[in-house]
């Protein structure tokens, strides 16, 4: 008994250890997929069915033309056949090419749709979760999964009718020609149903597993497209293709395993079939000696026979898909339902004010509970002033940027702006208000106006050049044959290290927020570019509230408040002066950068220029 009800529960719970799918699935694919495309599904499914009428058609013209004409040798009947198979299968081409085009765009409406929704959902996903699920991952939701998920709305559901119309159609067919063969051989139908069953259930298992495999060759492909540069210059190809190679030898062996059960479905299939039609020809042979069945009569029963062979095979493939395909969709909802930590606050408002002051108020954070990163960061920027913060590399500064465009949330404390907790603002008008450059700059795969209009679109040609030159972009942006038409590349590959730093910065200053965050935003620069962009910043500086992560302390040593972080902590904080004064780590720090750069000037007038 409690066995009947464990297996009861596993069907309509799905069990992933063999790969049971949830039963509430069907539902559920049906409402977000399927629903509001029914208009197209249910047109689709009308032509199929006429389509598969059509067949069934055919079939009883060839039992006329037996009897009728071959049997009572009619000849006006054959013309009036002749004609009739012409209607018929002009009909069947007819639904089935309308069949084909309304199921082709009702799939591309609703795989757009679902592709957007995709987007959407991962374009508002928490990074943490986004970097942990990697790239890979997060790109088979679009192929894989989705692609799955459609071909069971929109493939495998017009096949099942299709399969289904056709067996009821034909199966009707033998009945009517001959009922007593068909009581005969419906005994033969659990003999059929048996290892297709047991051939389902081991390729559903397979079917599971083929999605994480499908993660793990996607992943190591789009690591190495990232990573060919360090790749080759490791001289690591070989080490990297033998990688790809054990991933794709597992995709290899599942999907080989798949075909091995998949390709005994066939031949164990028309076994069984080979069975039913020796019974059905000796049966046949003895009802037509003694005049049960006419000739007419048992050509249709064979032919009909014959005709569901297709459509129950086609079935049991069929289901195989559908298996496969409502796995997708358990993975894809999976996905979907997963909720973004850091949204907005039901009673949240818009961040409209323009003089922004930034507190941390005993902040504490971790990105992994066990490894603190931040802790009881107490900090309080007044409006329009500068913070810098400075200190050892790890030391959690970039974190803190991290926080404050709330990418991230503290576990404990929290940060205001204008002593309002920022997770009491929109996010989108909390990020509106904040410019940053951040330490490794992205660039979009365009020209160079659209990136460095990024944060303001409608700005214009103008003020987009006035950025550039703020920015000491421009000059080198004229040099370029198509000047700010330029493609940067994928991730602005095609430009230095330099030139990408001044384009985040044109970006920033064209984005004319409050807030603005400089992440060693001028650390891939010459001296000399330094020396002019910073003259840039001060002034975009001026009036808004600024943090500059530096560790050229030249570049901050005006900075209104300066705070040395180290091992997550505020250890010091002051102006220049103070923290001279206190003869600490920012002074150790001073001496040992103004020692070595006056030592680097005065080799420099020694050594031949080489740039
Ligand atoms: N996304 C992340 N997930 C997990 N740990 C992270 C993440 N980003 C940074 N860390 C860890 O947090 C700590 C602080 O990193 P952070 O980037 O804030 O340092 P930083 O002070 O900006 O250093 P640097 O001067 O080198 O840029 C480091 O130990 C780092 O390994
Ligand atoms: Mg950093």
């Amino acid at each position: 008994m409690k066995k009947i009800k464990n297996k009861i529960v596993a069907f309509v719970k799905g069990d992933e250890s063999n790969g049971r799918i949830k039963w509430s699935l069907y539902g559920r694919v049906w409402r977000e997929i399927g629903q509001p495309y029914w208009k197209w599904l249910a047109a689709g499914i009308i032509f199929t069915i006429l389509a598969a009428g059509a067949e069934a058609y055919t079939i009883t013209i060839v039992q006329q033309v037996v009897d009728k004409a071959f049997i009572e040798k009619s000849l006006t009947a054959i013309y009036w056949l002749g004609v009739q198979v012409i209607v018929a299968f002009g009909a069947k081409g007819a639904f089935t090419y309308a069949k084909a085009l309304i199921m082709s765009k009702g799939g591309l409406l609703a795989s757009a749709n679902l592709q957007k929704k995709i987007y959407k959902h991962m374009t508002h996903m928490n990074l943490a979760r986004f970097y942990s699920d990697g790239i890979g991952k997060n790109l088979n939701y679009f192929g894989v999964q989705a692609g799955a998920v459609l071909n069971l709305v929109t493939g495998t559901v017009i096949k099942v009718v299709q399969n289904v119309a056709t067996l009821i159609m034909t199966l009707a067919l033998m009945f009517y020609y001959a009922p007593q063969m068909c009581a005969v051989l419906m005994f033969l139908a659990p003999a059929i149903m048996i290892p297709m069953v047991v051939i389902m259930r081991k390729r559903r298992k397979l079917s599971r597993q083929s999605f994480g495999i499908a993660n793990n060759v996607s992943q190591q492909l789009n690591q190495t497209l990232h990573g060919i540069k360090t790749i080759q210059a490791f001289a690591a190809e070989e080490r990297e293709e033998k990688k790809f190679a054990h991933v794709l030898n597992s995709s290899m062996n599942n999907a080989y395993k798949s075909t091995q059960a998949n390709a005994l479905r066939s031949p164990l299939m028309e076994f069984m079939i080979s069975i039913g039609l020796c019974i059905a020809m000796i049966m046949g042979g003895h009802f037509i000696a003694s005049g049960t069945i006419s000739t007419g009569d048992f050509t249709a029963f064979l032919l009909a026979l014959t005709a569901a062979y297709k459509p129950a095979k086609s079935i049991t493939s069929t289901g195989d898909t559908l298996q496969h395909g409502l796995l997708a969709a358990e993975i894809l909802f999976n996905f979907l339902d997963s909720e973004p930590d850091i949204v907005d606050a039901p009673d949240a408002r818009e961040l409209t004010a323009k003089n922004l002051s930034v507190g941390f108020h005993n902040v504490s954070f971790a990105y992994n509970p066990t490894e603190p990163v931040l802790t009881d960061i107490n900090l309080q920027v007044p409006a329009g002033k500068v913070c810098a913060l400075v200190g050892p590399s790890g030391g959690g500064k970039t974190t803190m940027f991290n926080l404050l465009e709330r990418f991230y949330e503290p576990q404990t404390g929290k940060i205001t702006i204008n002593r309002t907790d920022i997770r009491k603002y929109t996010l989108k008008s909390l990020r509106e208000n904040i410019a940053d450059v951040s330490q490794s700059v992205f660039l979009f795969n365009g020209s160079i106006e659209d990136n460095i209009k990024y944060g303001r679109p409608d700005a214009t040609h103008d003020e987009v050049v006035a950025a550039a030159i703020a920015a000491n972009a421009d000059g080198f942006i004229n040099e370029f044959p198509d000047g700010y038409k330029t493609s940067v590349g994928e991730g602005g590959g095609l430009l230095s290290g330099g030139q990408k730093q001044r384009i985040a910065i044109a970006r920033a200053i064209l984005k004319d927020a409050p807030i603005l965050l400089l992440d060693e935003a001028t650390s891939a620069l010459d001296t000399q570019s330094e020396k002019l962009i910073q003259a840039a910043l001060n002034d975009l500086m001026r009036g808004r509230t600024t943090f500059v992560i530096a560790h050229r302390l030249s570049t901050i040593l005006d900075a209104d408040i300066i705070c040395v972080i180290k091992g997550g902590q505020i250890v010091e904080m002051g102006t220049d002066a103070e923290l001279c004064a206190q003869n600490g780590e920012y002074k150790k720090l001073r001496d040992i950068q103004f020692k070595t750069e006056s030592k680097k000037t005065k080799n420099k007038a020694l050594l031949p220029r080489v740039e």
